[in-house]
Parts: C-alpha cells; structure tokens; sequence
C-alpha cells in the first residue's frame, strides 16, 4: 500500500462481512462496528434481532451446525456480493449449569455450535472462494483458564467444561486454519474476550466479586473489542496470523 492514510485504512465502503451470531449480545455491536466503517453486513443467526440496523445489514436465519444450510448461504452471499473479505466466527451456546447435570444434548449443542459451526462455515467459504479473506473466530478466557468457581453464587449462570473446552478447540482451529489457508491470503486469528458485562445476566453481587478479579477492576465492554476487530481485519495486518488476543483486562495474567 502506497498511501498509509487512516481514512484508507478505515474505508470499509467496499468490504462484505459475514458474522455468525449477529443477534447476540457482541453481534449487535459488531455489526454495528462495521456498517459505521461502511462494510455490507450478513449476520447469520438461528434467532432474528428485532432492531434494524441499516440498510447494509442483511439477516440470514442459519443454524450454523447445519453444514447444508451454512453452505447455502455462503454462496448466496459470494453470488450477490461477488467477494467475502471478513468472516467473524461469533455464535455460540454455553450452558450454564453445573457440570454433574450436564446431559447429552447440551454437550451435542455446544460441540456442534462452537466447534462444527465455526468449521462449517470455514469449509464453505473455502469451497466457494478459498482466498483473500481476514477470518476472526471468537473464543473466551475460559479457552485459556478455567473459572473460578468461588465467584459464583448458587444461582449463578456458571461457565462450563464443555463451553470452555470448545473455546480451547476454537483457539487450536485459529492455528489450524492459519495455516492451511496460508498461501490463499487468508489470515485466521482468534480474539478471546474475559466477561463482558450483562446486567441482564449478571446480578450485582457477581460482578463485583468478577471485577475484583481483574486488575483494571472491571468487567469487559463490547467497546473493549473495537481495536482488536479493527486489527484483524485490516489488510495491514496479513502477516499477523493464528494467533489469539486475549482482551480481559488482565484477568488471565495473574
Ligand atoms: N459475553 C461474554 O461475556 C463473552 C466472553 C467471552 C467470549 N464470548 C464469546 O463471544 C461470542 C459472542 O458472545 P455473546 O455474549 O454475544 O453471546 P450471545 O449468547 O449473546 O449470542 C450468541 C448468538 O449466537 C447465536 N447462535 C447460537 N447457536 C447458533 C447456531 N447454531 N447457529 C446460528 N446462530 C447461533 C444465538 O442465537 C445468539 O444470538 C461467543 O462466541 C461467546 O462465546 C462472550
């Protein structure tokens, strides 16, 4: 690139994105990261989102474990938009229960979710482009360490083994298909946030003993991510590749 300009670097005018769990808490403000850079959004998810968030966005309803499905619309996507040049891995399912009553399905659900999901959609997009793309998979600090099971209360909605044990598998897959996809321009990273904070989900005690945790002494905001999107999406950065941001204030330094 010969003019390293910051509104070059941050034109997005011509760039599609397609994010899997776009009606997520992370989804909505991903998708609203990008389509205020200008990028065309598809946002994949098996539940639609009631906001409307501009005319560039374009909601698909896929259930990502459903390799027939995930296929299908990755090339309707190509069809009309001609290229794919950001893929973010985001749809996940975590069941927050303690490990002793975790039952088939859920174990099923989350593998089929987060590990076949994210490998689905990569195999699709190489099926029908195979090259020039930035690919973010989306993982956690539990793929890193395990909780901390003195934080949470009986009611708590407790991380679990399976979740973070997809969350491991998706930072391992990040390696994988650096690799592989090495010489078709396609650079794969991972961005692993620490808790994002969810007052809906969260109750105050919670988040304090959380917080009290991290040494910046807050839960994570989607905000937090901003950069790191920024980062691994840009063509500036192809030589970063496989690796995993750990964005969590520090909480899984010490
Ligand atoms: N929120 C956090 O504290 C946190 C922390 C670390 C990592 N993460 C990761 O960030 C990502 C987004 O998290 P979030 O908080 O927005 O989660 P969320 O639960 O709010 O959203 C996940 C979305 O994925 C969709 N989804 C689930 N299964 C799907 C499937 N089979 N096909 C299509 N869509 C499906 C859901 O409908 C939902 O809209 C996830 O990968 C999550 O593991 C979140």
């Amino acid at each position: 690139m010969n003019s390293l300009k910051l509104k070059n670097i941050l034109d997005y005018n011509n760039k599609t994105l397609v994010l899997t769990g776009s009606s997520g808490q992370l989804g909505v403000y991903i998708s609203n990261f990008f389509l205020n850079l200008g990028c065309k959004v598809y946002g994949l998810d098996k539940v639609k989102k009631k906001s409307f968030y501009s005319k560039n966005f374009f909601f698909k309803k896929v259930d990502i474990s459903n390799e027939k499905q995930t296929s299908e619309v990755l090339k309707y996507i190509k069809k009309k938009e001609k290229k794919i040049d950001i893929i973010i891995n985001g749809a996940a399912y975590n069941p927050v229960t303690h490990f002793s009553k975790r039952n088939k399905k859920e174990l099923t659900l989350t593998s089929n979710t987060n590990i076949i999901g994210t490998i689905n959609l990569i195999k699709a997009f190489y099926k029908i482009q195979k090259n020039n793309c930035k690919i973010i998979n989306i993982g956690s600090v539990y793929g890193v360490r395990s909780p901390d099971f003195k934080i949470y209360g009986k009611k708590d909605r407790i991380s679990s083994e399976i979740y973070g044990g997809s969350k491991a598998a998706i930072i391992q897959i990040t390696k994988y298909f650096a690799v592989f996809l090495s010489k078709y321009n396609v650079s794969v990273n991972c961005i692993s946030p620490g808790g994002i904070l969810n007052k809906v989900k969260q109750n105050k005690t919670f988040i304090k003993k959380y917080s009290n945790k991290v040494p910046i002494k807050r839960m994570g905001k989607p905000e937090d991510l901003s950069m790191a999107l920024l980062y691994f999406s840009s063509e500036l950065t192809n030589y970063t590749t496989g690796q995993n941001l750990v964005i969590d204030g520090g909480f899984t330094i010490c």
